[in-house]
């Protein structure tokens, strides 16, 4: 049979962070960046994969499929969630930077899922069963958001996403601004175990509050580390819905506002920030034509999202680049993006 061949974009979160898992509001918009997933089906009952961005394959059962501890276990998580009985060979390619908080993994596990023969599922139930599939197979406890942007993304639209009921808006972002984002090129080496410690914290607070997410409660009973993820998470859902509100009424000063405010917090309550990103962020905080910036993805390294004037742009770029390299001594990635389309098949 003919290979066909899927993609699915990376996302960038505008602002809303760590409030998925806490059943509130996130704002990310799909990326032009993406994942490419070239299927060709087998007879054997085995699934392979293959990878330019990684030197481990998979080559197993598709009835006994195990974690391995590699990147091979986001395919075979799809893959254990959908129960496929045919065997598959996958070829995988990427332009997403691995790690930099531009959701590589939910690519790879959206691209898989349509590879492996689920593109007629509502995209949602897709979404769903490829964070399950990152959940149960990496142990990494991520939320909805990344799944969710990478197959319900719309070109030129970010999405309001409510992660209690999952509904969300297409919101259209102004012609007159721009998406950069700068990679730190760091990423430290706690992120994943950082990620679920804080979400612990955040289960145990609402816990503690009787209530199933931290969403609509008075936080002031509490204290210490629970006190700051609590305050964190209410004072971020209502940053969303300002900044919402801003953007739809085309004040650009007010809704960059709500991003440095957003940094802010995760640095000093939800400390998920680091040196690297706190420069970059400073760094664009004093350019001309930057309404706002701030660290997007989990943290502790990758990547800073700037709101930026279209007609400063260039300016921008080159002059992040140079701050960033003459403070952290490193030279940073910086790339232009606008909203892209969800996962699809590439017909070609
Ligand atoms: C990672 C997770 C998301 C979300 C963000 C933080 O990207 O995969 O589910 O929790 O961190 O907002």
């Amino acid at each position: 049979m003919k290979p066909r061949r899927f993609r699915a974009p990376g996302r960038v979160n505008l602002i809303g962070e760590h409030t998925d898992y806490n059943g509130g509001f996130v704002f990310p918009a799909a990326i032009h960046l993406a994942t490419r997933v070239t299927v060709t089906a087998r007879g054997d009952g085995r699934l392979r994969a293959a990878s330019n961005a990684f030197p481990e394959t998979l080559d197993a059962d598709v009835t006994a499929l195990k974690p391995t501890g590699n990147w091979t276990d986001y395919v075979a998580g799809v893959a254990a969630q959908l129960q496929i009985t045919e065997g598959a060979d996958l070829w995988i390619e990427t332009d997403i930077p691995i790690g930099g908080g531009l959701s590589s993994s939910a690519a790879l596990t959206v691209a898989t899922a349509l590879a492996l023969g689920a593109g007629n599922r509502p995209r949602l139930e897709i979404a769903r069963l490829c964070q399950r599939a990152e959940n149960e197979f990496t142990g990494m406890r991520c939320g909805i958001m990344d799944p969710f942007a990478s197959c319900l993304g719309e070109a030129g639209h970010a999405l309001r996403i409510d992660c209690r009921d999952l509904s969300y808006k297409a919101i259209p972002l102004p012609e007159s601004v721009r998406l950069v984002i700068a990679n730190t090129m760091v990423r430290h080496a706690l992120a994943g175990t950082a990620y679920n410690d804080r979400r612990a914290a955040c289960e145990s607070a609402a816990a503690r509050l009787g209530v199933s997410f931290l969403r609509d409660i008075d936080y002031s009973s509490l204290t210490g580390a629970e006190l700051r993820c609590a305050r964190h998470v209410i004072t971020e859902n209502q940053r969303v819905l300002d900044f919402e509100a801003a953007l739809l009424s085309g004040d650009l000063e007010a809704a960059g506002e709500q991003m440095y405010a957003s940094h802010e917090s995760l640095k000093t309550d939800f400390e998920v920030s680091c040196p690297e990103l706190d420069a970059m962020v400073e760094i664009a905080r004093r350019l001309p034509g930057v309404y706002g910036a701030r660290l997007t993805g989990g943290g502790f390294g990758g990547c800073t999202i700037n709101l930026v004037a279209a007609d400063a742009v260039d300016d921008v770029v080159s002059q992040l680049r140079a701050g960033y390299e003459a403070a952290a001594g490193m030279v940073p990635h910086i790339f232009v993006t606008s909203p892209a389309a969800g996962a699809s098949e590439i017909i070609e």
